[in-house]
């Protein structure tokens, strides 16, 4: 019915609100043709746009409700559908191997193997999960001849959905979907379904870590390390100013010696982490190869860090590109190169649209 009166078109817009700044992005979907097109996007920045704010300090409800608000005015989003993201640090992610029950029980069933992988009361968490169908390596004969089902089990505490169910209303706002990182990530950039992926989103004080293969989640983790690691590393070696320090990191990166040298460390950490995410999928899957590893999060922009991943993991790297799945206006084209890769997240969020 609708459709009459709108065309056939849906817009949602896809909310990612990062510890550096928001990403908002608004894509339309045309169900006739499965295009997804671009209409509008932004990014607003905590620390240009907040009078003194020290870096430590959490921004309130309130200050995020504000910025949203002009963020959305700014940029002349108009919908008022919208998903947001969940970060990765937010909520627990694991993978668990129970037996195989039907359809009707499943809910009473994961809910008990719940109890066993969540460090908190389930009264304080919402819950969901996803049957992964298609087992690899060692687990198939595992799986298939005990009767058994592998599940991805989530859980994100209440008061976190509570908040950006404030957030949203407050910015009026009908909240669609609430995701945890990960899945916008894999939606937005994969999209060879036969290969094996390592995601790597570099943000500005997290990195989020995935294994994606056959479409699927296979291995999530997280740590506590980002762009902004970086920069007060030069910040307190070279003795400046952590504007002139974030400056120097985005002008140069690694291709000047004396930033390669204090920045590489700190990577360091990164690829460490990328290590062993990389080893326990092959044991369980000694036949498999990781065909790519792909770079996300605005620290994916540094110059260099796909030369430095790639030699030092062995593995072909890229910088993943999430507008490439998107139709795009040739007025905007050109602005977006600069700041691409910031976007993951916020495109994923849109490219969902039920
Ligand atoms: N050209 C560049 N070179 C190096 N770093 C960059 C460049 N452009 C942006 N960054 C860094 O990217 C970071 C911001 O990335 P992003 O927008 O992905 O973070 P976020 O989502 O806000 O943070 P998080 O995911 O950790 O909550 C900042 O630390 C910024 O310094
Ligand atoms: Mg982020």
């Amino acid at each position: 019915m609708w459709s009459l009166f709108g065309g056939g078109k849906n817009k949602i817009v896809g909310i990612d609100i990062g510890t550096s700044g928001i990403k908002a992005v608004e894509l339309e979907h045309s169900p006739s043709s499965q295009e997804v097109s671009l209409k509008n996007y932004v990014l607003l920045g905590f620390s240009e746009n907040l009078p003194q704010k020290e870096r430590e300090r959490r921004i309130t409800k309130e200050e995020i409700v504000g910025l949203l608000k002009v963020a959305l005015k700014q940029s002349k989003i108009k919908t008022r559908n919208a998903s947001f993201s969940i970060p990765a640090f937010s909520s627990f992610v694991s993978f668990v191997t129970m037996p195989r029950v039907q359809e009707e029980d499943i809910r009473k069933a994961i809910t008990i193997e719940a109890q066993k992988f969540i460090p908190v009361s389930l009264e304080e968490v919402v819950l969901g999960w996803e049957v992964i169908d298609e087992p690899e390596g060692k687990e198939i004969a595992n799986i298939r001849d005990q009767n058994k089902m592998k599940v991805l089990l989530l859980a994100v505490p209440r008061d976190i959905v509570a908040r950006y169910k404030e957030i949203a209303s407050a910015c009026g706002l009908n909240l669609k979907n609430l995701e945890v990182e990960a899945f916008p990530l894999l939606r937005s950039l994969t999209f060879n379904f036969q290969k094996t992926f390592v995601v790597a989103d570099i943000g500005a004080r997290v990195c989020n870590l995935l294994v994606v293969s056959n479409g699927s989640l296979r291995g999530a983790r997280n740590i506590g390390l980002g762009g902004e690691d970086l920069t007060e590393v030069i910040a307190r070696s070279v003795n400046i100013a952590y504007e002139r320090a974030e400056e120097l990191k985005k002008n140069e990166g690694l291709f000047n010696k004396q930033v390669a040298e204090l920045l590489i460390p700190a990577l360091g950490n990164i690829i460490d982490e990328l290590k062993r995410v990389i080893a326990v999928y092959r044991s369980k899957n000694p036949n498999k190869e990781i065909d790519e590893l792909v770079l996300s999060g605005g620290t994916a922009q540094l110059r260099g860090i796909v030369e430095l991943f790639s030699d030092r993991l062995n593995i072909p790297t890229t910088i993943g590109d999430p507008w490439k799945k998107l139709t795009i206006d040739n007025k905007i084209k050109s602005a977006i190169e600069s700041r691409g890769t910031s976007f993951s997240i916020a495109i994923g969020l849109a490219l969902k649209n039920e």
